[in-house]
């Protein structure tokens, strides 16, 4: 069977580093290359320690439409997986301009190169469940045929994203698919989301800043079960079973309050001293996100193995052992975003 070769964009954030982990455990993968922008949250240590000579990394910009071309030419792509985003809400909120240029019109680059290229490149758009908005506490769960309702300024350019490479699968026939993943947690997660962001004030005794009242709802999903998602859905599309246009929800089964995730954090840390601080809440905030996993299951055969109490505590480990890595991340642009978010609050 022919070999396949890889462009994965975003793969020195966090989940594109777990993915381009994965796509070399396979051995269906013959070349991974990663193109990422190092912004904010694109980190080279996140890739640091792969040394497999099947893997190569670009410093660029999806946004570069040219170089964009001659690299998935010269380097013989099959298929792109795009994860490269803005992906903070919260930042979403204070800019939405950085949101439209990489959201909206990086992936417009994407659409466009694979189209002008004329051969068959398969396009993986990692997208989120965002895209459906909120749930009611007794709403049913997300599935693919929910109505695109985003509420916020990140969820709305990933809709955007999603529209546009529909749109290019109805128009051009190009072979793309959409995956919507809920919330990951994991190592090498950037700390200004949730989760990471309590792990760390938790080790250090710092405050633990909860939005509001804390009973939002979130459905977490262990970062690896997502990548592995992603890989089923791209063979689903190769095989047969999944269709150009196909979208696949992800999510962990996993349902639970902002509050619960801080409090068992704190809990397993063991001797923090941290205390919650209920702070003012997020404009806009989404109550409840949930994901129906039927189809993935049904179609893929895929089902999230890695469960929350093993995954947090593994997860716990991580940040705690990996000092080095943080002192890296929490670098001034890092220091000026905490400062900047939770000025009025702390
Ligand atoms: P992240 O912020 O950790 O990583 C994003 C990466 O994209 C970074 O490495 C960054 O340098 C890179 N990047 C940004 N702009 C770029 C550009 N113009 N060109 C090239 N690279 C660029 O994000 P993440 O949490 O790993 O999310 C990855 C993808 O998965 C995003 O598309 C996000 O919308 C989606 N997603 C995330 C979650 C989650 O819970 N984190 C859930 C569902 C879907
Ligand atoms: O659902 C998938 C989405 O999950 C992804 O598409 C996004 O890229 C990812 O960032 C994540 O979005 P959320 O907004 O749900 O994640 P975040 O970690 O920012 O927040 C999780 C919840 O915790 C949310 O209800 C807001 C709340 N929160 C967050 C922070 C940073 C707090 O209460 N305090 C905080 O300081």
């Amino acid at each position: 069977m022919k070999k396949i070769r890889a462009l994965v964009t975003g793969g020195c954030g966090f989940i594109g580093s777990h993915l381009v982990r994965q796509l070399l455990i396979s051995n269906n993968f013959e070349f991974v290359l990663n193109l990422d922008l190092l912004t904010y949250s694109g980190h080279p240590e996140n890739c640091a320690d792969i040394s497999d000579s099947r893997y190569c990394f670009k410093h660029a910009s999806i946004n570069d439409k040219q170089n964009l071309l001659e690299l998935i030419k010269k380097e013989k792509v099959d298929v792109i997986f795009h994860l490269a985003a803005e992906s903070h809400v919260d930042r979403s909120i204070n800019s939405i301009e950085p949101f439209v240029r990489t959201n909206i019109g990086g992936t417009q680059t994407i659409l466009e190169v694979i189209k002008e290229t004329g051969c068959r490149i398969d396009l993986v758009h990692i997208s989120t469940d965002e895209v459906y908005g909120s749930l009611g506490k007794n709403d049913a769960p997300f599935t693919e045929k929910s109505p695109i309702s985003p509420r916020n300024p990140y969820a709305a350019t990933k809709a955007a994203s999603d529209h546009l490479v529909q749109s290019f699968v109805n128009t051009y026939g190009i072979s793309a698919i959409i995956t919507r993943c809920s919330n990951n947690y994991g190592p090498r997660q950037f700390p200004e989301k949730l989760i990471p962001l309590m792990i760390l004030n938790g080790i250090k005794g710092d405050p633990l800043p909860i939005y509001g009242d804390g009973l939002q709802i979130r459905d977490w999903i262990h970062v690896e079960d997502h990548v592995n998602g992603i890989i089923a859905a791209y063979d689903g599309l190769r095989n047969g079973n999944l269709s150009p246009g196909d979208v696949i929800n992800f999510g962990g089964e996993n349902e639970k309050t902002n509050l619960e995730i801080v409090n068992e954090i704190i809990k397993q840390i063991g001797n923090s001293t941290s205390e919650i601080k209920h702070i003012k809440d997020r404009l806009g905030h989404d109550r409840r996100y949930a994901i129906n996993n039927k189809k993935a299951k049904d179609v893929l055969n895929w089902s999230p193995k890695i469960i929350w109490v093993n995954g947090i505590e593994e997860t716990i480990n991580w940040y705690k052992n990996n000092e080095k890595w943080i002192n890296s991340i929490i670098s001034g642009e890092y220091r000026n975003w905490i400062s900047k978010q939770y000025k009025d609050d702390f």
